[in-house]
Order: structure tokens, then sequence, then C-alpha cells
């Protein structure tokens, strides 16, 4: 098979994917509210929307703003192209929209990524569901966490997500509640802490943000096996 490798400097710019082939579990939901909420002081942040419902590209068009800048991709070959034209681009941030399914895009996402969010609403059918996602990224040696989201007020179904999670690997701070803001930022073609900056979403959505930025930087001061030029021949 042809592999065109191409190499793109080590840590000019962080890539986060949203993967887990359940669909609805709030991947481009996340994706929108994380990127927006990583301009946060005019930063330029990207997103590759690899998933062919284009939930982000009709997004965008809402949006009519050039940032975050969205790069629609459908062969999983032009994946690592479409995040060298953002780095260029001035680009320190990119998060990769998937589709819900485990197709070949999305194991390039995931192959790409120096961390994979997998988002997991708080019933045993989901985690059970993103198993093979997990799988697939273990597979691949990618750094990893669960968010749980569409979370209800409290319960025991709450804690009982978080612990089975917390079991399978790293849970992501805080929880996302299910709230009505998430649906109306992304009808605005805003981020959720554009629409709402001072609710509850938007300050969930922002400290979740601070809580990947931290494992982004730790990932990219760890010596892995795994470093970014290698990844990039996968
Ligand atoms: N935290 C949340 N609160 C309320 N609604 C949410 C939340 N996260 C996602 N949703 C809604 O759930 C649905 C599925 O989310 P979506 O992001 O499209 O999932 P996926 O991309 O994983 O298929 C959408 O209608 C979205 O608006
Ligand atoms: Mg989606």
């Amino acid at each position: 098979m042809f592999h065109v490798v191409v190499v793109r400097d080590a840590q000019a710019m962080y890539v986060l994917a949203l993967v887990t082939q359940k669909g609805g579990s709030g991947k481009s939901t996340l994706a929108v509210g994380i990127a927006v909420a990583a301009m946060g002081n005019g930063q330029r942040v990207g997103i590759v929307d690899a998933d062919p419902q284009g939930t982000i590209s009709k997004w965008t068009e809402r949006r009519g703003h050039p940032y975050p800048r969205v790069v629609r991709v459908a062969d999983p070959a032009t994946i690592e192209g479409a995040l060298v034209s953002l780095e260029a681009e001035g680009i320190w941030l990119t998060v990769i929209d998937t589709a819900p399914t485990n197709n070949a895009l999305a194991m390039r996402a995931i192959a790409s990524a120096d961390l994979c969010l997998m988002p997991v609403r708080p019933s045993l059918a989901d985690i059970e569901a993103a198993i093979p996602t997990l799988i697939a990224i273990r597979r691949l040696n990618r750094r990893f966490a669960f968010v749980l989201n569409q979370t209800p007020p409290r319960g025991c179904r709450l804690s009982e997500a978080a612990t089975s999670l917390n079991s399978l690997g790293v849970l992501a701070l805080p929880f996302v509640g299910q709230r009505n803001d998430h649906q109306d930022a992304l009808g605005a073609g805003l981020g959720v802490t554009e629409f709402s900056h001072e609710g509850k979403a938007s300050e969930e959505v922002r400290e979740l943000w601070r809580w990947i930025l931290r494992k982004l930087v730790e990932g990219a001061s760890d010596h892995e096996p795994h470093a970014r030029n290698e990844k990039a021949a996968w």
C-alpha cells in the first residue's frame, strides 16, 4: 500500500480527536464547544470535520467567521495534509470530529491525535458501545480520556458510570451536564462559551478545556515512543 509520509514540526500544534463509534454521545457538540473555548485569548484553532454527516461544516456556515478554521476531510490519506496546512496557518490546536463508526478515517484521526477524547453518556449501553473504540486507541498506543456527557444533576447511575469509566481509563473532569445551551449554541453557529458566557454549560466546557490542555501539555513533555513525526507515517 502507498503511504505519503508528511513530517510536521514536533509539538507545534496540538491535535485532539473526539472519537467513539457511539452516535449521539456528543462528539460534534463538544468538538465545537472545546474549539471555541480554546480560542479564549484570540488564539487560532482549527477543526477537521471527518464525519460525512458534516455537523461541523454546517455549523461553520451558520457561523460565518474564519475561526475556528473548519476543514472537511473524507479520505483518510488526506488528514495529515490537512493538519500540515492548519499548522502552517499558525493554528495551535486542531480538534478532529469523527463519524460514529470505527472506520478508516476515525482510525487515522486517532493515530494523528496527541489526545483522544471519548464522550460517553452515563448508561451501560453507551459505555459498552465505546469499548471497540477504546481497543482501537490502545492498539494505536494513543493517550485518551473519557468524558461523561449529557449527565443528569445527580444520581447513582452517574456515579456507577463514573466508576466504570475510571476502571477503564482516565475520566476527564468536570462532567458535562445535559443543558439546552449546547443545542442552542450549535444552532446559532456559536460555541457554548460564546452563546451564554456566564451559564453553567459554558463554565463546564471552559473547565473541561483547561483539563484537556493540562493533559496535552503533559503529553508533550513525555518522551513517548510514538512521537509526532513517526505518527505521521502510520
Ligand atoms: N451536554 C449536552 N447537553 C444537551 N444536549 C447535548 C449535550 N451534548 C450533546 N447534546 C445533543 O445530543 C445530540 C447528539 O450530540 P452530537 O454532538 O451530535 O453527538 P455525536 O457527534 O457524538 O453523534 C445533539 O442533538 C446535541 O445537541
Ligand atoms: Mg457528530
